[in-house]
C-alpha cells in the first residue's frame, strides 16, 4: 500500500539491552505492507468497496458476552444484514463464529470476512495464573509457553486476535489493573512483552499470519494507562515526556520490534490530550518514530469518551479526532460508524485516510488468510483436540508453581513433608474458594473447573488428619460465631494452613483500593487465630502487592499464591509441601502502608537521601514508617538458601564498543535443591541526566543442588547503559558506575565500579 509510510527506524527505545541491528532481525517489518502480492489483494478489494462498507471494517462490535463498559452498540445486527461489520468481540467459540461468519458471509456483498477478537489473556480455556503472578517466575520461555497455548486453544476455537498483552508498567498497587500486567520495571516488563508476544503470535515474518495457530497479538493499552493517579481507574495522568520515554513507552517500542501486529489505545490523556486522539503518540511515535505498520483499535468506547474528557463537543468531533490521530478500528463505540461519511461528505476528512485504515485492517485478513477460507479457525473437531489437553493442563499446573513468592519462612514451618501425620486446620474463606482461583480477565476458564487450596491439600497430604472452618467471608463483616468455630478447629491443630485474599472481582478493571490490607473481616479472623499461638501458614490469594506489615510480623510463613487457574490448589500444596521448591521473586514492590506509593526500587536518589544507618534531620523520609518497602522489587526466599560472594569484573574499564564481564558465585548452602534468580544492577553515578539509584540489567535463573556452587556471568556493554539525554537521543556517557549482582534489588552488598571511556 503506497499511502503507508516507509519505515522509519529511529533509535529511540532501541535497547536497553540489545543494540537496533539484533533487534530489527527479530521481526521482518521491512517488508510487512510492501509484499506486492497482498498489496495488490487489498488494493483491489479497496477498489470495489463503497465508503460505508470501509467504514463498517473500520467498526468493532461486541456481542453479548463479558461488557466492559456501556453497550453503546448493540445493533450489530443490523450492521451484518448490510454487510458492513469488519470485527466483532465477545463471541466464543467455532460453531457460533462459524454462524456469524455464515452470515457475514451471506451479506457482505464483497465477501469479506470478520475479524473475531477476545480478551485471551491468561489463558484461554486453560487458566493460567494472572500475567503479574506469572511474572515473578521470571521464566520468560514458561511466559511464552503458556501464551502459545492460550493462541492454540483461541484459534482452535475462531479465535484469531487476542487483546494482549498487556504491558502498562505499574507502580501504584491501588490500581486493580496491576494483575494484568509485569510490574514496575522496565528491563523486565521489555524482556516479558517480548515473550509474551513471540508466544500469542509465534513467528519471525509477517508471511507467517497465516499460522493456523498464530493469533494476532495487541498491545496495550498505549500509553501511560498505568500511571492513573492515585491508582483510581481511568482517572488522569500526568506524565512528562521523559518518564513516558524512559518509562511507559519501552515496551510497546519492544512489541513493535517483535512484530506485534495491533495496538489499543487507552482510556487517558495523556498530557491534557486523550490517547485515543493523541497524534503524537500515534502518528509521531508510534508511527513515524517506530515505523509500526499494523492496526491500532481504541479501547472500548475511547472515542465516546473524548467527550467527558471534554476533549470533543461531540461523537462527531471526536470521531474526527480519532481518525486524525491515526486511529483505525473504533471498539463497540459507533462513532466511526455513524459520523464518518458526514465528515467525509463535509470535508472534514478525507476518503484517502479512511482508506488507509481499511487498507491496514484488510491486509491483516489477507495475512490470516481469512479471505481464502473464512472458516478456516471454526473447525469444531480441531477445536475439541485443542482444548484443555493433558500436556496445556501440565503446564498450567507448572506455571502455577512457579509463579508462588514465598515471603516468609521461619522457624522453617515451610515445607511441610507430604507424608506428616500432624493436624492441620485448615482455615479462611480462600481454602474452599473456586470461582475467584481463575482471577480476573480469564473470560473462558471455567470457574467451576478450578482446584480449589482445600482440595490440593487433601489430595496430597495423605496422612494428615485434616479440620475446617471458613471463619470469614471473603467481603462483608466478621461474625464472632464462625470466628470462634474457626479458634477452636486451630486450637486442635498442630499447624494452621490460614487461606485468605481479595474476591477476584477486587482487582482487574474498575477495581482500584485505597486500603490494600487483607479486606478487614479476615483480619479479625486472622487476629483471633493468632491468639491460639499455633504455628500460622498464611496462603493468600490475590491480584496485588498488599499491605502485609503486620502479616509480616505475625505469622510464621507467607505463601503469595495470587491467582494461579485451573491448578491453583495442585500447585499450592505442592509448594507447601516442599515437591517444588519456591523460586518466583516479586515484580512489584509491596509497601509498608498505602502512604508509601508509589513505591518502585529504580528512584532517583533525591538530593537529600536518607541513610537509615545514620539518620538525621531535613533528610528524605517519613516520620512514620521507613523509606525502604516491606518486600522489595525482586525478592522472595527459596526453602534452600543462596550465598552470592566474590564478584568480579573482567575489567575496571569498559571500551566503546567492548564489554567487560561480571561474575559472582552463588551456592546452594541450604538443604534442598533449588533455583535462584540473580540479578544484576547498574547506576550511572553522574550523568547529565539525573539517574535512578539502580536499575535492572539482566538475570539468570539458575539451579543449584543442595551443596552446589555456580558461576554466574554477565556482559555488560555500553548499550546496556545508555540513558536518554536532554534531546532524547540514546547516549552512553562517559564516567563512573556501579554494578551489584544480586539476589533482589535491596541487597547492597556485592558492589563494584567500573568506568565507562568511548
Ligand atoms: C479494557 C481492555 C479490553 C476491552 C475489551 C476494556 O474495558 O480496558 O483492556 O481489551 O475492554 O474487553
Amino acid at each position: 500500500m503506497k499511502f503507508i509510510n516507509k519505515t522509519i527506524l529511529l533509535l529511540f527505545g532501541c535497547s536497553i539491552f540489545l543494540s537496533c541491528e539484533q533487534k530489527k532481525k527479530d521481526f521482518d517489518w521491512e517488508s510487512y505492507s510492501q509484499d506486492p502480492v497482498i498489496e495488490g489483494k487489498v488494493d483491489s478489494v479497496l477498489s470495489l468497496m463503497t465508503l460505508e462498507e470501509k467504514i463498517g471494517q473500520m467498526t468493532q462490535f461486541s456481542g453479548h458476552g463479558t461488557l466492559t463498559g456501556p453497550q453503546i452498540n448493540d445493533d450489530f445486527k443490523e450492521y451484518l444484514e448490510k454487510g458492513q461489520v469488519g470485527s466483532m468481540f465477545n463471541v466464543f467459540g467455532a460453531e457460533g463464529l462459524r454462524k456469524l461468519q455464515e452470515q457475514a458471509m451471506k451479506h457482505s456483498r464483497l465477501q469479506i470476512p470478520i475479524l473475531f477478537a477476545a480478551d485471551v489473556i491468561h489463558g484461554y480455556k486453560t487458566t493460567f495464573p494472572m500475567p503479574l503472578a506469572e511474572s515473578c517466575s521470571w521464566d520468560l520461555e514458561l511466559m511464552e509457553r503458556s501464551a502459545r497455548i492460550a493462541a492454540i486453544e483461541a484459534t482452535s476455537a475462531g479465535i484469531s486476535w487476542t487483546f494482549a498483552p498487556m504491558i502498562d508498567i505499574a507502580r501504584d498497587p491501588r490500581w486493580g489493573r496491576v494483575m494484568e500486567g509485569a510490574g514496575e520495571d522496565v528491563f523486565l516488563g521489555n524482556e516479558i512483552a517480548k515473550a509474551r508476544v513471540n508466544g500469542f503470535q509465534g513467528i519471525k515474518s509477517y508471511k507467517d499470519f497465516g499460522d493456523i495457530h498464530t493469533m494476532l497479538a495487541c498491545a496495550k493499552h498505549f500509553v501511560g494507562y498505568g500511571a492513573a493517579e492515585a491508582g483510581r481507574d481511568y482517572n488522569t495522568v500526568d506524565v512528562s515526556d521523559r518518564v513516558l520515554r524512559e518509562t511507559y513507552l519501552p515496551p510497546f517500542k519492544t512489541a513493535v520490534d517483535h512484530g506485534v501486529a495491533t495496538f489499543m489505545t487507552s482510556f487517558n490523556t495523556v498530557s491534557g490530550v486523550p490517547a485515543t486522539g493523541n497524534k503524537y503518540l500515534f502518528k509521531d511515535i508510534l508511527r513515524d518514530e517506530w515505523g509500526f505498520k499494523g492496526t491500532v483499535v481504541t479501547d472500548y468506547t475511547a472515542i465516546n469518551e473524548m467527550i467527558p474528557h471534554g476533549y470533543a463537543e461531540d461523537l462527531k468531533q471526536a470521531a474526527e479526532k480519532a481518525l486524525n490521530a491515526g486511529i483505525d478500528m473504533d471498539m463497540n463505540g459507533a462513532a466511526y460508524i455513524q459520523n464518518l461519511k458526514k465528515l467525509v461528505d463535509e470535508g472534514a476528512v478525507t476518503e484517502g485516510q479512511i482508506d488507509v485504515a481499511v487498507a491496514r485492517i484488510l491486509e491483516l485478513k489477507f495475512l490470516l488468510g481469512l479471505f481464502e477460507d473464512p472458516y478456516r479457525y471454526m473447525d469444531t473437531k480441531r477445536e475439541a483436540e485443542n482444548t484443555m489437553t493433558e500436556a496445556f493442563l501440565a503446564e498450567a499446573l507448572k506455571g502455577a508453581e512457579r509463579s508462588i513468592v514465598l515471603l516468609k519462612n521461619e522457624k522453617e514451618v515451610l515445607p511441610l513433608a507430604e507424608n506428616t501425620k500432624k493436624r492441620i486446620a485448615l482455615i479462611g474463606p480462600m481454602i474452599k474458594e473456586r470461582k475467584s482461583l481463575n482471577g480476573e480477565w480469564a473470560i473462558k476458564g471455567d470457574r467451576s473447573k478450578s482446584v480449589t487450596v482445600y482440595e490440593g491439600v487433601t489430595n496430597l497430604y495423605s496422612n494428615a488428619k485434616f479440620s475446617y472452618a471458613k471463619g470469614a467471608n471473603l467481603m462483608g463483616e466478621s461474625n464472632a460465631k464462625e470466628i470462634q468455630k474457626a479458634v477452636r478447629v486451630a486450637q486442635n491443630s498442630d499447624v494452621v494452613f490460614l487461606a485468605l485474599g481479595e474476591d477476584f472481582n477486587w482487582s482487574g478493571e474498575a477495581a482500584s483500593r485505597t486500603d490494600i490490607r487483607i479486606p478487614k473481616a479476615q483480619r479479625e479472623l486472622m487476629h483471633a487465630v493468632k491468639k491460639t499461638g499455633k504455628p500460622i501458614v498464611l496462603i493468600l490469594l490475590n491480584g496485588r502487592p498488599l499491605d502485609l506489615s503486620w502479616e509480616d510480623q505475625n505469622v510464621d510463613a507467607i505463601v503469595e499464591a495470587w491467582y494461579l487457574g485451573i491448578k491453583t490448589g495442585d500447585a499450592i500444596a505442592n509448594v507447601l509441601a516442599g515437591k517444588y521448591n519456591p523460586s518466583a521473586k516479586l515484580t512489584m514492590t509491596f509497601p509498608r502502608n498505602v502512604g508509601q506509593i508509589p513505591i518502585y526500587y529504580d528512584a532517583l536518589n533525591t538530593g537529600r537521601p536518607f541513610d537509615q544507618n545514620n539518620p538525621q534531620d531535613y533528610k528524605s523520609f517519613y516520620l512514620d514508617v521507613e523509606n525502604s518497602p516491606l518486600y522489595p522489587f525482586g525478592y522472595g526466599l527459596s526453602y534452600t538458601s543462596f550465598e552470592y560472594s566474590d564478584l568480579k569484573l573482567s575489567s575496571e574499564v569498559l571500551k566503546g564498543g567492548s564489554a567487560i564481564k561480571a561474575s559472582i558465585t552463588v551456592k546452594n548452602t541450604g538443604k534442598y535443591d533449588g533455583e535462584e534468580v540473580v540479578q544484576l544492577y547498574t547506576q550511572d553515578i553522574f550523568a547529565s541526566i539525573a539517574q535512578p539509584v539502580k536499575q535492572l540489567k539482566g538475570f539468570q535463573k539458575i539451579k543449584l543442588k543442595k551443596g552446589e556452587s555456580k558461576k554466574v556471568t554477565f556482559d555488560i556493554t555500553p548499550d546496556m547503559l545508555s540513558i536518554l539525554d536532554i534531546n532524547n537521543n540514546i547516549v552512553t556517557e562517559e564516567g563512573k558506575f556501579k554494578v551489584w549482582i544480586a539476589p533482589n534489588s535491596s541487597i547492597v552488598q556485592n558492589e563494584a565500579i567500573f568506568s565507562f571511556k568511548n
